[in-house]
């Protein structure tokens, strides 16, 4: 393609470093999508003859039939997809397949194929999100009334409810969703055009080019153009931020899973077995959702150290933001896929949950409520009075609420009977009403919006 210029053709070490087709060839549907529709502007612009743009578009069209067929040939000679399918259409056509090329150059090609590959890569992880939001949504709503402890420091805090417990991870996933198409918006623009850095000067029409490929509009500045990979750095972000929050869930159902939470068994269907120990059942699955998270990480900072050093505009370096991506995206997908699964097919053990919660002096902080509300006492000394009385239960080896009356008046006078109805973990969780606390009456509010934001009703 550029022999040309050279005496003797590259060494096989320099056609193993520069072959991007092993990867790349992932790209071709984007390849012959953006080259048909550069074609079709040549022609229309009287650039190419009608009958050359037509026979172009004639052999692009047999090429993609070929490679969905038969797979795309990897010959590290021909370097790259455009290339390759380049070669194939000078086979196919002959003479007129020299003329695909004019007033563009691999540059922008690449960028226009890749962002069009990011694009679709972006709004399937919104679709995986928003079927792991539905999951998340119908298991809520199963729960909201379930009541589990609530952990700081991974220490029993105060109770709350499954349902809400699982709902955090529905916000998480929203903000997620929102990312991904914010990224998906920034990058709808379509740098075809601006060739090899300077744009050209052949009558192109941009803008056609643009709207034939589904972009909002042609990108403004041919420099930017080919060296910007911001869109894939913005994928990458929108996926280390939601491989973040996955991992989480899946240390979480990881922990619940173990037996002395026996919080949750996980479906067969996502666990493995030991070849050694009989009794095994291993949350594999979530695992390597938290495993694979770290690989999306560095996906993300991989491309980051590829692109910080590079000055304007293309440079040989920015073939390698391929890899990370691809890899990100194909774990991404099998981890949404996989969290989505566990979370439609867990058994929430609720009794072994609540009775849990009952441990711990998960309620302390009722009592301590309480003495502020009935007994008008400021909420220090409350707190000091309720931290006598957990000292008392816990010296017993008995729970707050199975200390007797006279025990907790000889702590404070002021308590009276009506302190127990305020000691269960199900008052405890009901007077958690305030907006967005964990009261069942509030997460089956926030389920119904959410059931109604994803169109399940
Ligand atoms: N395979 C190359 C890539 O992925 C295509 C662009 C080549 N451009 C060049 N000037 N050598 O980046």
């Amino acid at each position: 393609m550029w022999g040309g210029r050279f005496a003797e053709g590259p060494s096989a070490i320099m056609a193993e470093i520069n072959a991007s087709i092993p990867f790349d060839k992932a790209l071709w549907r984007q390849d012959i999508a953006a080259s048909r529709a550069h074609a079709a502007m040549l022609g229309a612009q009287g650039i190419v003859s009608a009958a050359d743009a037509a026979a172009i578009d004639a052999g692009l069209v047999q090429i993609a039939a070929e490679y969905a067929a038969n797979g795309v040939p990897e010959d590290w000679a021909l370097e790259d997809i455009h290339m390759t399918t380049e070669s194939r259409l000078a086979a196919l056509i002959g003479a007129p397949a020299g003329r695909l090329h004019t007033a563009r150059s691999r540059n922008d090609q690449v960028a226009t194929d890749f962002r069009l590959w990011v694009r679709a890569a972006c709004a399937e992880a919104e679709a995986g999100l928003a079927a792991l939001q539905r999951a998340l949504v119908t298991r809520a709503g199963e729960h909201a009334a379930s009541i589990m402890p609530g952990f700081t420091h991974l220490q029993v805090a105060q109770p709350v409810t499954l349902g809400h417990h699982l709902m955090a991870y529905y916000e998480m996933a929203a903000r997620d969703i929102s990312r991904f198409a914010a990224a998906r918006e920034r990058m709808n623009l379509c740098p075809l055009g601006a060739a090899a850095l300077a744009g050209t000067g052949f009558p192109i029409d941009r803008h056609a080019t643009a709207a034939a490929l589904g972009f909002a509009a042609p990108t403004a500045n041919s420099l930017d153009s080919v060296s910007d990979r911001d869109f894939a750095l913005d994928y990458l972000m929108a996926a280390a931020q939601t491989a973040l929050h996955l991992s989480r869930l899946a240390e979480e159902f990881i922990i619940w899973a173990s037996q002395p939470f026996g919080f949750i068994a996980l479906p067969d269907a996502l666990s493995t077995g030991s070849s050694i120990m009989p009794q095994k059942k291993n949350p594999d699955a979530a695992e390597l959702v938290r495993g694979h998270s770290g690989r999306i990480i560095g996906a993300l900072t991989s491309l980051m150290i590829t692109m910080k050093g590079l000055p304007l505009a293309y440079s040989k370096d920015m073939q390698d933001d391929k890899p990370p991506v691809f890899e990100a995206a194909g774990l991404l997908t099998l981890c949404l896929a996989a969290m989505e699964g566990m979370v439609a097919g867990a058994t929430f053990r609720t009794a072994r949950m609540r009775a849990a919660a009952e441990l711990g002096y998960a309620t302390a902080t009722d009592l301590a409520d309480w003495l502020v509300r009935q007994a008008g006492i400021p909420f220090r000394e409350a707190h000091h009075i309720t931290g006598s009385a957990v000292r008392l239960a816990e010296g017993r080896g008995v729970a707050l609420d199975q200390l007797p009356l006279a025990e907790l008046q000889a702590i404070d006078r002021r308590i009276d009977a009506r302190v127990f109805a305020a000691l269960s973990v199900e008052a405890s969780v009901a007077a958690r009403a305030s907006y967005g606390g964990t009261a069942p009456a509030q997460v089956q509010l926030r389920v119904a919006d959410a059931r109604a934001a994803l169109g399940m009703e």
